[in-house]
């Protein structure tokens, strides 16, 4: 089992489309057949995980889709709820509160709010004496989190928060949130990329900011959906004599060799380029040829990452 899987909360980023959400279920999957009671976090409402379980929505509540493995998609407004619930022991401060649509004015008028509540409901989820009624204990929380630029936004929210306010319960409140993300032993965080130009320029950029600017561990680089190398260089000749050929069929197959072929390399060069860039060790994982990523086929990713 990769050691990141003992840390007790796991930030899954990347760019756009890469895999993130594949790649967080199949390391939720992993974990919970290692034994580990695992929840696996959406902070967008993209629903990917609750989709491959063929749940109904996994909504702001904890859902088992399997032994060990649950799902919860953060909801900031909910989030937010919840906390004021937690905070305020006097019901009639509460239901002013809920009553006067004050939170949204205050998400709307204070920008990373949102995010600020959100982490701070992970960080409620990873307790293992959690206040919320029905609150389960966690081994590992694994968040899907959002694309690269917001992500780095994102997991800096509470430091820019406690350099706002300074002083109070919110500021205290915000550094054991930028603590519990710079933990270098109980937090990590994974960066999935793809073999093509643009990721990999991206994933290298991410990776250095997520080290050196936002302060979390970065444990893998995950190159994520890689073809497999089905011809070497040395079956250049064979192909070449087939792309030759006069008979189409031949002719055709030759093509075909010479593309993947090809595609393969162009693969390989990124994968290159990418580990010369980045100093945290890098895991590939095959790319699932099926026209949807099926739980077995997210178990299988699950299993590669060593
Ligand atoms: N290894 C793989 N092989 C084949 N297809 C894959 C692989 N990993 C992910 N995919 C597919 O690529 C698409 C994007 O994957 P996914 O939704 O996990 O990305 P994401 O980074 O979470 O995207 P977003 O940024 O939109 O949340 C999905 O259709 C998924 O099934
Ligand atoms: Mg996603």
């Amino acid at each position: 089992m990769p050691s990141f899987l003992d840390k007790r909360l796991i930030f899954v980023t990347g760019k756009g489309g890469v895999g993130k959400s594949t790649v967080a279920t199949a390391l939720g999957i992993r974990a919970s057949l290692e034994g580990k009671r695992t929840i696996v976090c959406e902070v967008a409402a993209s629903e990917n995980t609750s989709r491959l379980f063929r749940q109904e929505e996994v909504g702001y509540r904890e859902v088992e889709l399997t032994n060990d493995l649950w799902a919860i998609s953060i909801d900031p407004d909910d989030s937010m709820r919840e906390y004021v619930l937690l905070q305020l022991k006097v019901k009639a401060m509460r239901d002013l509160l809920f009553k006067s649509r004050m939170f949204t004015y205050l998400a709307e008028a204070t920008p990373g709010l949102n995010e600020l509540v959100t982490i701070g409901k992970i960080w409620e989820l990873t307790q293992l004496d959690r206040k919320v009624r029905h609150g389960r204990k966690y081994d590992l929380v694994i968040v899907d989190a959002p694309a690269t630029g917001h992500g780095i936004a994102f997991l800096k929210t509470p430091r820019i928060f406690a350099n706002i306010a300074r002083v109070g319960p919110m500021y205290s409140q915000a550094v054991e949130l930028d603590e519990m993300i710079t933990d270098q032993e109980q937090t990590g965080a994974i960066v999935v990329s793809l073999p093509e130009e643009m990721p990999v320029n991206e994933t290298a950029t991410l990776e250095k900011e997520l080290r050196d600017s936002v302060g979390v561990s970065v444990d893998r680089v995950i190159m994520n959906a890689v073809y497999p190398e089905r011809f070497g260089k040395g079956d250049l000749p064979a192909i070449e004599g087939l792309t030759d050929s006069d008979e189409p069929e031949l002719h055709a197959a030759g093509r075909a060799a010479l593309s993947e072929l090809r595609r393969t390399e162009a693969q390989q060069e990124q994968i290159e380029r990418l580990e010369a860039l980045i100093s945290t060790p890098m895991t590939t994982l095959p790319f699932v040829f099926e026209p949807e990523i099926t739980l077995a086929a997210a178990r299988m990713l699950g299993e590669a990452i060593d």
